[in-house]
């Protein structure tokens, strides 16, 4: 009995001394307030990030409407209810008294502002390639927005999901973070490389449309090729969108013959009898694509004509 005692004590320090290890070598990586470019901000460009970011789809009250203030949401997961909290600049309840550099390693990197790691759920693992002066353009696009008090609602998610946040820094280690801000691919055209920045990056397209692994990554070999639908409300899979040039309807035609079709498909979605741009949240994002400036949705579809990761 003592033996098995001495045993299960022996393994309890063990796992506490592993996962202590895990915490520490997986620590956050910070950017420092150095590291930030001079840069002048340009309020149209954070707005349009903002936009294709679907930060207003997360952040605001759910079905609240395109114009409503991200001032808090619920966001529902397999493993329960996360909240969104207040991205607006009041100081007590929002991000007014964020500081530049706080803002980029939330958004880039899923680091809080003391140092600990945000759970992926945000998006920050797409969000990771993001050019630092596109997120400085949000920061001040989201500074401009009128001061709400908002207090932040609780996650509702079991304890031991909770308890694992610092562990999360072991996660983006297995996830294969890097945080390299994006690279174009110089073989293909500008339009092209637009659209493959806003489709991995602040679009966050494959967060839904890719399969995930085992560690609960993005399977990037199997990129945009459809997935289990993250939120379990919803019935079915997340269509692939990898083929899109070769999706015949059930009559035989060809659902986008053109990269012309495909920008009027995400642009107007249902509403112009485009079908399957609608249920379990791709009808927000269509509203999203819809706010954009359309030399970006055109690049969007560009891409998605012939993706790669
Ligand atoms: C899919 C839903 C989702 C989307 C899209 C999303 N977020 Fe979030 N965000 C969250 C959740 C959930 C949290 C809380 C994470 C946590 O507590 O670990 C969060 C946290 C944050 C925080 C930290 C706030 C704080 O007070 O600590 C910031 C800043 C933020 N998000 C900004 C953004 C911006 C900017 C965008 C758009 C580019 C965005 N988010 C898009 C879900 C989302
Ligand atoms: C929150 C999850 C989610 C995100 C994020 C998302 N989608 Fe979707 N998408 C869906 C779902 C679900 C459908 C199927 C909707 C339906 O059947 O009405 C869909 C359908 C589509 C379709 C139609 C496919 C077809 O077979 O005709 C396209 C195109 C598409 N998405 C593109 C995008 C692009 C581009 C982005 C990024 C800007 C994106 N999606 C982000 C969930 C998502």
């Amino acid at each position: 009995m003592k033996r098995v005692l001495v045993f299960l004590i022996g393994c309890a320090v063990v796992g506490a001394g592993v996962i202590g290890a895990l915490i520490v070598v997986f620590s956050a990586d910070p950017l420092a307030a150095t590291d930030l470019p001079d840069h002048q901000a340009n309020l149209e460009n954070g707005k349009k990030i903002y936009t294709i970011g679907g930060c207003r789809s997360c952040h605001s009250p759910h079905g609240s409407g395109s114009d409503a203030l991200p001032t808090g949401g619920l966001v529902t997961t397999p493993v329960g209810k996360f909240s969104a909290p207040n991205l607006t600049p009041d100081e007590a309840t929002g991000i007014g008294g964020w500081s530049d550099v706080d803002f980029v390693n939330a958004v880039t990197r899923g680091v809080t502002p003391g140092g600990s790691h945000y759970f992926p759920v945000f998006p920050y693992a797409s969000y990771q390639i993001a050019r630092l002066a596109d997120v400085l353009d949000l920061k001040a696009y989201l500074d401009s927005l009128p001061p709400t008090k908002a207090d932040r609602a609780d996650h509702q998610i079991p304890f031991f999901v909770a308890w694992a946040r610092p562990l999360i820094g072991t996660w983006k280690a297995l996830a294969g973070l890097d945080f390299k801000p994006y690279e174009p691919v110089s073989s293909k055209s500008d339009t092209w490389n637009t659209g493959h920045y806003l489709v991995r990056g602040f679009g966050h397209c494959g967060e839904c449309h890719t399969p995930r692994t085992a560690f609960m990554a993005l399977d990037t070999g199997r990129w945009l090729e459809g997935a289990p639908h993250p939120d379990p409300t919803c019935k079915g899979d997340v269509p692939a969108i990898d083929q899109l040039a070769a999706l015949t309807k059930d009559t035989g035609e060809m659902k986008y013959p053109k990269v012309n079709t495909l920008t009027l498909a995400l642009q107007h979605g249902e509403e112009w009898g485009f079908e399957g741009m609608a249920d379990c949240e791709m009808g927000d994002v269509q509203t999203n694509l819809s706010n954009l400036p359309d030399g970006d949705v055109k690049a969007i579809a560009e891409y998605l004509m012939s993706p790669e990761l």
